[in-house]
């Protein structure tokens, strides 16, 4: 199970840091993945682009090949066990250790006019989300391993309190060391609240691919035979990586050891490269938003999904809790 936040404009940090693994899995494991839109509203009460935000991000994800007939894939709000849950689980988090979350500090410090009960709360919603489906495997990055870690401590907290239903979430990966995907401008990886032009979106166009492509720092190239590569010039061996073929990188490696690499034929064919995989992405994107009826029908497939087995969760939570009159 996991969530996505629906902030749009998902980029290719995204696709191989997160979205290739949620694809894999959907081979694996029954899978559960939701937009996040009630978390959504701790920081951004403001609903006006939350519709076309959350169908962004269903359409991205789709595109990216998360099958919906394969996984729930679904809305939050759709769910509205998620609400009940979490409403007993409030009973179980304690205020001091909502207080010591490293987001909700950061959070508070970024916005200090809006610090909502709902946001210090944010990791019992998301706990909620995740044991809804007594889920086992969360895939997340790292910053989430702290809301994780408070998923095990309240899961546990009910489990002696009241009996034992929820397993204990733990974080999933497949590999060992998360795909970071560097940023062309050789500072750090790929994001949406850094350079713009640093980062490649799934939904830029061709010619603005070939741009952000073109603008990645290079140099004069190497003076000497097989020196080690400058940082900048890593990331875009690790860029040609993601989407050039074996002989294209083999090509480049050659040039660059033997001092007659040209950076401009490098990244013009890196930048065809990249055009050639973003662009049936974005299209297909394109289209899934398009077809509204469509996007409706996978909404309600995925809520169908999820609302069975949050149903079948809450029977088992009320009947353990005790709340069960009749
Ligand atoms: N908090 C997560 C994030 O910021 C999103 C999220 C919400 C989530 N609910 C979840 C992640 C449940 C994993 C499981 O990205």
């Amino acid at each position: 199970m996991s969530g996505i936040r629906p902030t749009g404009f998902l980029h290719l940090g995204n696709y191989f840091g997160a979205i290739r693994n949620y694809v894999k899995m959907q081979e694996d494991f029954d899978c559960f993945f939701m937009v996040a839109d009630l978390h959504s509203l701790t920081t951004h009460p403001d609903t006006k682009e939350l519709k076309a935000n959350v169908h962004r991000v269903l359409a991205e994800n789709i595109a990216c090949g998360l099958d919906p007939d394969k996984v729930a894939f679904y809305c939050q709000s759709h769910v509205r066990e998620t609400a009940e849950l979490y409403l007993y689980l409030n009973m179980m988090a304690y205020k001091g250790e909502l207080e010591k979350t490293t987001t909700f500090k950061d959070k508070v410090r970024q916005n200090p006019e809006n610090v909502n009960a709902g946001l210090l709360t944010y990791p019992v919603l998301q706990t909620a989300d995740i044991i809804l489906h007594r889920a086992k495997y969360v895939p997340v990055g790292k910053d989430q391993e702290q809301h994780l870690e408070m998923a095990r401590t309240f899961a546990n907290r009910f489990n002696h309190r009241y009996g034992d239903v929820f397993p204990e979430p733990v974080a999933f990966n497949y590999n060992q060391t998360l795909v970071k995907v560097p940023s062309l401008d050789g500072l750090g990886k790929m994001s949406k609240s850094e350079n713009q032009m640093a980062t490649l979106y799934l939904a830029d166009t061709d010619d603005m691919i070939r741009k952000k492509v073109m603008k990645a720092k290079t140099d004069s190239g190497p003076a000497e035979k097989n020196t080690p590569k400058p940082d900048y010039i890593e990331n875009i061996f690790l860029l040609m990586n993601l989407v050039c073929t074996a002989d294209t990188i083999q090509k480049y490696e050659e040039d660059y050891n033997n001092c007659t690499i040209r950076y401009g034929d490098l990244k013009k064919q890196l930048a065809e490269d990249m055009v050639n995989f973003i662009a049936p992405i974005r299209n297909q994107v394109d289209a899934i938003l398009n077809d509204e009826e469509g996007l409706k029908q996978i909404m309600q497939k995925g809520a169908e999904k999820a609302n069975k087995s949050a149903g079948e969760t809450m029977k088992l939570v009320r009947e353990t809790m005790g709340l069960n009159y009749f």
